[in-house]
């Protein structure tokens, strides 16, 4: 089979000089002709099996026994399914490929997909916290090590980056993105696709990549997951799609739509999502697949009257692949012969299909991404100490009131308290591949290696967390009243020179499925904290949480906060890092804090409207009993030492269309210690033809600076930073005046003015 298909390819040799998809980076010739090829010889069935993803539920090392199964395995053995998702291991991704190519007529081999979305193994922390690093190596960086132990594992797809916008701490999803700013998510959309994809998908050390989910699930109606999503043409291409425009642009090889509806529309029905915009305007040359079963609910949506009407809408809509829904299998063949699909429809879904595959370079080798000695080869040590790496620079420094941190060698008994401080299980968080349960760093270990012999650490777990594991939707409420272990959590506090606080979230409380309606610290954390605060003011509390928490009294009242995300399998080491001063916290915060839950959705990017908040109205465009602001706005962050920034100058107070000018601004090291600042530009159009952000991300830099040194930091303002989605439906600029702002977050800055002509 595989030499007829290099014999088509040499018959059309004009098809391979022309190459539409230069996009999706791949050392395979001739991608296009051999498509073709194959195409040519499909019946209309293999053309729709190509179409269809099945879940592996059962152990393909073992039997298929159940009925499903063996009827899975018959379907794989005639060719009429194009790829699976959860088969893990060489074994059974192998047996799985060896029914396609042993079997079918056709040979054409399967993709495998996963959910790795902080790591396949080695676990890094939860996207929204890896964000807060700023590092957009380290993101490249950690997506390169997953996808080297997901080919390990036989693994060839992930499912991921999830570059959805969220700014509602509700939504339990926010942890698996990067926030609020589509700027900032556009940049780890790009090092995440590069991480996983490298520069030549068909390399077995690479694998493909997912933009997901397309488009709008990050803004479901007041963070209920899977909700409704109200948003306006103007919100959706000015915040929404940058990071999946980013995506395409850098080449990501599969896109998954959504399961919500979309101004009354659901995505995966949507053809201006994906037919107009996607695939149309961008030129997308992957293939789309569908989110889990979102084809057939298409019905329960009502938007469609059966599977069979579902089918029929998605693939006139764009979607590619059927993810478990069973819609497409069973219904596009009978479609297409009743005259109600074009077959040409099939035909162009199953060439993006191919083109990946091809790409991905399984027709030259179907098991090139299972091979058993990949793994041996893996130096899972070298990964552990670069998931360390990025933990630390993930972590954010809330409040450092008298210099309490970094931990001062005249401590000498250190107690560390909290339902987190010995857990070993949340800090690997949800979606966490197959990251072993419990296989974390715990706190309490991570300080117990830090600290000399002269150094006693005693431990107190004092409450459970109030929320804690449940099976996916089920909240289970455990121990919201027990306080029997305060009085040992006090006893210790009382003894100690310092206390540190582990609270904040189990690790599946964030996630699909995960919105809550409370986002401050559940069951009796709050009064477990104020009781121990309240014998010893020496307190240092580390946050763990996948979502902005409410947590005004601990902003009020304890001296410093440690924002520690769920930062993987090195969590407790990397903590202890920042605690002890091994490194001086660089992060910065994706998303806002806020002062109490009702805000939300909360972000810094808000419209100015016609009547913004002044001190005395405050109930303009705020609230009456609450500051409008956030507690800790985006981009915030503290080092353990100082920066001050000097006057911002711009090279010119006016600027071309093609023309471009800088902005500066030095930055000096006023404390005593070298530290990292991650100096942020944003700009603001203050006319325009629709109404603009009151400050939009459009810049960043990682400063480091030994103490006493000074560094100029210039960006450079060209028109494609200020063009934007207008009344005219064009991504364009318009002329007149900008605001030029440059600080250490979206509040402190400084800033000055020009004009575009
Ligand atoms: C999620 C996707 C995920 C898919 C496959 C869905 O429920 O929304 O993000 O990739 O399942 O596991």
């Amino acid at each position: 089979m595989i030499k007829r298909l290099f014999f088509l390819a040499f018959l059309f040799p004009a098809l391979t000089a022309f190459s539409q998809d230069a996009q999706i980076k791949s050392s395979v010739p001739n991608v296009e002709a051999k498509v073709d090829s194959v195409l040519a010889l499909m019946t209309l069935e293999e053309k729709v099996g190509q179409l269809v993803q099945y879940n592996g539920s059962w152990d393909l090392t073992g039997p298929a026994s159940e009925v499903g199964n063996k009827e899975k395995e018959e379907k794989l053995k005639k060719g009429l399914v194009g790829s699976m998702l959860n088969v893990l291991s060489v074994d059974a991704t192998t047996k799985a490929q060896k029914l396609v190519m042993e079997n079918s007529r056709l040979k054409i081999p399967l993709m495998f997909g996963y959910d790795v979305i902080h790591g396949y193994k080695t676990i890094f922390p939860v996207p929204l916290g890896e964000t807060a690093s700023w590092d957009m190596e380290a993101a490249e960086r950690s997506a390169q090590i997953a996808a080297l132990e997901s080919v390990a594992e036989g693994v060839n797809w992930t499912f991921s980056p999830m570059i959805d916008i969220s700014r509602d701490a509700r939504w339990g999803r926010i942890m698996e993105g990067s926030g609020e700013d589509p700027f900032l998510t556009s940049k780890v959309a790009v090092a995440k696709v590069r991480g996983y994809q490298g520069d030549d998908l068909s390399d077995p050390k690479t694998i493909a990549a997912t933009a997901k989910h397309f488009a709008g699930y990050g803004f479901a109606e007041a963070g209920r997951e899977y909700n409704t999503v109200h948003v306006g043409e103007n919100e959706l291409h000015n915040t929404i799609l940058p990071p999946f425009k980013a995506a395409a642009d850098a080449g990501v090889a599969t896109f998954m739509n959504s399961f919500n509806d979309l101004d009354g529309t659901p995505a995966t029905a949507s053809e201006m999502l994906q037919r107009e915009i996607l695939k149309g305007k961008w030129d997308f040359q992957g293939f789309v697949v569908s989110d889990w079963g979102t084809i057939a609910e298409l019905v329960t949506h009502g938007f469609a009257r059966d599977k069979k009407h579902a089918a029929e809408i998605a693939i006139k809509a764009g979607s590619d692949m059927d993810m478990e829904g069973r819609a497409y299998e069973t219904g596009l063949v009978e479609l297409v012969k009743e005259g109600k699909v074009d077959e040409a429809l099939i035909d162009e879904a199953a060439r993006r299909v191919l083109r990946v595959k091809f790409k991905m370079g399984l027709f030259e080798d179907p098991y090139r991404y299972s091979n058993a000695n990949t793994k041996t080869e893996l130096d899972y040590d070298k990964h552990l100490r670069e998931a360390r790496d990025i933990a630390k620079k993930s972590i954010v420094l809330l409040k450092n009131e008298n210099e309490l941190l970094p931990i001062k060698s005249s401590v000498k008994k250190i107690a560390v308290i909290g339902p987190l401080a010995d857990d070993k299980d949340s800090p690997i968080g949800n979606w966490r591949g197959q990251g072993e349960a419990n296989s974390a760093v715990s706190l309490l270990e991570g300080v117990k290696s830090a600290v000399g012999k002269d150094v006693k650490v005693t431990y107190a777990k004092g409450a459970d967390l109030g929320i804690g594991r449940r099976s996916f939707m089920i909240p289970l409420k455990i121990n919201t009243t027990d306080k029997s272990g305060f009085e040992e959590a006090i006893k210790k506090a009382k003894d100690a020179d310092l206390v540190i606080m582990a609270l904040g979230e189990d690790a599946f409380q964030t996630g699909e499925g995960r919105s809550q309606v409370n986002i401050d610290l559940a069951g009796v954390q709050q009064e477990l904290l104020e009781a121990v605060y309240k014998v010893n003011k020496n307190l240092v509390l580390v946050l763990f949480n996948g979502r902005p928490l409410e947590i005004s009294w601990s902003a009020e009242n304890v001296p410093a906060i440690v924002e520690a995300w769920l930062l993987g399998s090195e969590s407790g080491n990397a903590i202890a890092d920042v605690l002890f001063g091994e490194y001086n916290p660089s992060g910065k915060l994706p998303v806002s804090f806020p002062r109490a839950v009702g805000q939300e959705p909360l972000y810094y990017n808000t419209k100015n409207t016609g009547r913004p908040t002044n001190p005395v109205e405050v109930t303009y465009s705020g609230y009456g009993d609450v500051e409008k602001d956030a507690l800790y706005p985006f981009g915030f962050g503290l080092s353990y030492t100082s920066f001050e920034y000097g006057d911002l100058e711009l090279s010119s107070e006016e600027m071309d269309e093609n023309g471009e000018i800088t902005a500066s601004i030095s930055l000096t090291n006023t404390g005593k210690i070298a530290g990292k600042e991650v100096v942020q530009l944003y700009l603001r159009d203050m006319v325009a033809s629709t109404t603009r952000p009151i400050k939009e991300l459009k810049g960043f830099e990682m400063v480091e600076l030994q103490p006493g040194e000074t560094k100029e930091v210039t960006f450079t303002i060209t028109n494609d930073l200020l063009e934007f989605y207008n009344a005219e439906k064009k991504w364009t600029s318009e002329p007149g005046e900008f605001s030029v702002m440059v600080g250490g977050n979206s509040v402190d800055m400084k800033t000055e003015t020009f004009r575009l002509n």
